[in-house]
């Protein structure tokens, strides 16, 4: 088949099928085209995008800027890799180090490269800064995590279908329960071979999961305390998805009093992606300081596109639009419309128990058992009235348009959200 001749829906699918591996579950809907807030089908119709891509696309599809900066690299110059200098990849990283304020940033592609950057940084920390005897150093991470697909990633993952033959997994990891500051305590405590506690600020594909409001805070002091790096992976929920440039907020850009988001907490490591490059481009990231990054040296660790100028030209324009557009504010004020409607639906609704979130990252919850079909039928049923989204967990739907939905749109969606619902009661 000629790979420039328009196809339907059908065939689409049915070239996934055959040709490609299956290793997602993608909802019945083929899209070739989006901007902003919509995307289409083969077949013209449009949609809210309800989703974007995982919480990548947080400045809109197609974003103009983006696509622009984009474009003009790609005419330029691609590729270098770091064997050589290129002109942009110190100006990301200045500009990208400003704007979260720490001293140096670590570029790679994707999501789980800069989580295993983290881990490598942090266990490299340990050896050669903390003291630990080698191959001794552990890290510890939270029940229902996720941080990716790598071998080493998936090790420390409790979800049966991740991990089931996968092994032998890697060694030196700690699971305690998320949001339980008690059980972090007694690990710190249990031994001082601890270099690291790797956690999300919020669960995102766990389901949404928001902890106590001083969870972080508290996790943080007793990271102190113990000398051990507090690693934030913010690649679902940084870069103003929760209402604030960071859902750790080191460096706030929202300057409302009532903000909703957790209290100020600065990590030692910030992980990034995602919506690092609007999600035009894979562009992740590793931001520290000198005292930690300085373990960092030439053949330890790198990647043959991490830092190319094309990545580092979208990441700029990336972040310049997210200030220039105050999306963090955006997503925090429509964030509470959202919840507080579907708050007033839950009051009278039979269907729904729970909308839970911070921003625009936010859930609902389906009275049906966890493994019922409920939630992806209601995702089918959102999607023929004209939103795409998709469940996380068994009963659980994620909500997470692009943070340049405005306030009419916001309540077209809540609208199609609460009929639909309505539909499954
Ligand atoms: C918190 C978190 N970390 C890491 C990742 C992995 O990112 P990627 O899919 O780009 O590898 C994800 C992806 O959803 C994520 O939500």
């Amino acid at each position: 088949m000629s790979v420039t001749k328009l196809i339907t829906s059908n065939e689409a699918i049915a070239l996934e099928d055959k040709y490609g591996a299956h290793n997602y579950h993608p909802l019945p809907v083929v899209l070739n085209r989006g901007e902003g807030v919509y995307v289409w089908d083969v077949e013209g119709k449009k949609y809210y995008d309800f989703l974007s891509a995982y919480s990548a696309v947080n400045q809109g599809h197609c974003h103009p800027k983006i696509v622009d900066a984009m474009h003009k690299q790609a005419q330029t110059l691609t590729l270098t890799s770091r064997a050589f200098h290129n002109d942009i990849l110190g100006k990301y990283e200045a500009y990208a180090a400003d704007y979260f304020n720490f001293d140096k940033l670590l570029p790679m592609n994707t999501g789980a490269e800069a989580v295993e950057t983290a881990l490598k940084l942090c266990r490299k920390w340990a050896y050669e800064v903390k003291g630990i005897a080698e191959n001794e150093a552990q890290i510890v991470v939270c029940k229902n995590n996720f941080h990716g697909r790598t071998t080493t990633i998936i090790s420390f993952s409790n979800d049966p279908v991740a991990r089931k033959n996968f092994g032998p997994y890697t060694d030196g990891f700690i699971k305690v329960e998320y949001d339980d500051i008690d059980a972090l305590e007694q690990v710190f405590e249990s031994s001082t071979n601890i270099a690291g506690f790797l956690v999300e600020p919020i669960q995102g594909e766990a389901g949404v999961y928001v902890p106590s409001d001083d969870y972080l805070i508290k996790a943080k002091a007793l990271c102190e305390k113990h000398n051990v790096l507090f690693i934030a992976d913010e690649v679902q929920t940084g870069i103003a998805r929760t209402g604030r440039l960071l859902a750790t907020c080191g460096n706030c850009s929202c300057t409302k009093k009532d903000c909703s988001g957790t209290p100020d907490v600065k990590p030692d490591v910030l992980i990034l992606g995602k919506a690092l490059s609007g999600g035009a481009y894979p562009v992740s990231a590793v931001l520290a300081n000198d005292d930690i990054m300085k373990v960092i040296r030439p053949g330890t660790h790198g990647s043959t596109f991490g830092g190319n100028p094309v990545g580092a030209a979208v990441a700029i324009a990336a972040l310049e639009v997210v200030k220039e557009e105050s999306l963090a504010e955006n997503a925090d004020r429509l964030g509470q419309i959202f919840r507080k409607e579907i708050n007033s639906f839950i009051e009278e609704s039979t269907i729904t128990t729970q909308v839970r979130g911070r921003g625009l990252l936010n859930a609902i919850v389906i009275n049906d058992d966890e493994d019922s079909d409920t939630a992806w039928n209601i995702c089918l049923g959102l999607r023929d009235n004209g939103l795409l989204a998709k469940p996380t967990h068994g009963n659980i739907i994620r909500f997470a348009p692009p943070l340049v939905m405005n306030e009419e749109q916001l309540r077209e969606c809540i609208a199609i959200i609460i009929k639909t619902l309505k539909e499954f009661e």
